[in-house]
């Protein structure tokens, strides 16, 4: 009677997240989740703040979303942080997230060492300011050689960008005969993107209820399941990645292929 009653106290201690984590199979995870964070300047609205104040508290929803993908063994998570598109923003705007980035990184660098978290970006890097860039490839060389996750921020980025890109120097690579027209294959394609050396997101979360890809890794998401969440990005935490890695879980993946092929039992 005693031990049932300290169980269910027990029982009762473990928090919603923790729940949902135990729920997880281990053995199903996701390697690579991307995420387009959105809903922060609806969600300063709400508040009755600034765009910008939205921003900030979107860092904390970074925080515990990376702790949450790293204790469930998720390898890679890619996160949307300033798109192509965002820089025709306001002035304004631009500078605070820019100047958001810089004083993160800065803040978060020790953390992220101790955690074993790799730095990675892509996208148009040369086009971000000075300062952004220097202190960005700083904290990827600092965490360089750690392995736990790579935790990838695509910063001035556009998968139309890419492609556009990689289909550049594929075409130059012909022109100047190292390539053969005919060798050119989805593998290539794959090792001309900035996310050469990844594998391809298994898992494509988007917050704020809005139902797009916004130019996100198009070439990478082919077979990526989708989940939209209605929670804006600043309300996130690690719970709602663990749902979405549950409703993961329990979706069917067939890459065309038919459910009996999957399952000829
Ligand atoms: C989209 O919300 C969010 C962004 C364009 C920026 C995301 C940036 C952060 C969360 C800041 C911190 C990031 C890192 C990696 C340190 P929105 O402004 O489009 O929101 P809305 O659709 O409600 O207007």
């Amino acid at each position: 009677m005693t031990t049932t009653f300290t169980s269910l106290e027990k029982l009762q201690q473990i928090t919603p997240d923790q729940q949902l984590r135990a729920l997880i199979d281990p053995a199903r995870v996701p390697q690579h989740v991307a995420i387009i964070m959105d809903g922060n300047g609806r969600w300063a609205k709400q508040q009755g703040e600034l765009r910008v104040v939205g921003h900030s508290n979107g860092v904390r929803s970074v925080r515990d979303t990376l702790v949450g993908a790293t204790e469930i063994g998720v390898k890679y998570l890619t996160l949307y942080a300033f798109s192509t598109e965002n820089w025709n923003r306001p002035q304004a705007e631009v500078d605070a997230l820019m100047d958001l980035l810089v004083n993160t990184l800065m803040s978060e660098l020790d953390s992220l060492h101790e955690n074993g978290v790799r730095l990675n970006a892509i996208g148009d890097l040369d086009s971000l300011p000075d300062s952004c860039r220097n202190t960005l490839h700083e904290a990827i060389r600092q965490t360089a050689k750690n392995d736990r996750i790579t935790l990838t921020l695509a910063l001035s980025y556009s998968s139309r960008w890419e492609l556009v890109r990689m289909v550049k120097r594929l075409a130059q690579a012909v022109k100047e005969g190292r390539l053969e027209v005919d060798a050119v294959n989805d593998q290539l394609v794959s090792e001309h993107l900035t996310t050469a050396g990844m594998p391809d997101p298994e898992l494509l979360i988007r917050t704020s209820g809005e139902q797009r890809i916004s130019n996100f890794l198009l070439w990478q998401i082919a077979y990526a399941e989708l989940w939209f969440s209605p929670v804006l990005w600043p309300d996130f935490r690690r719970e709602h990645l663990f749902q979405a890695v549950l409703d993961f879980q329990n979706r069917e993946r067939r890459f065309g292929l038919t459910s009996e092929q999957l399952d000829p039992a």
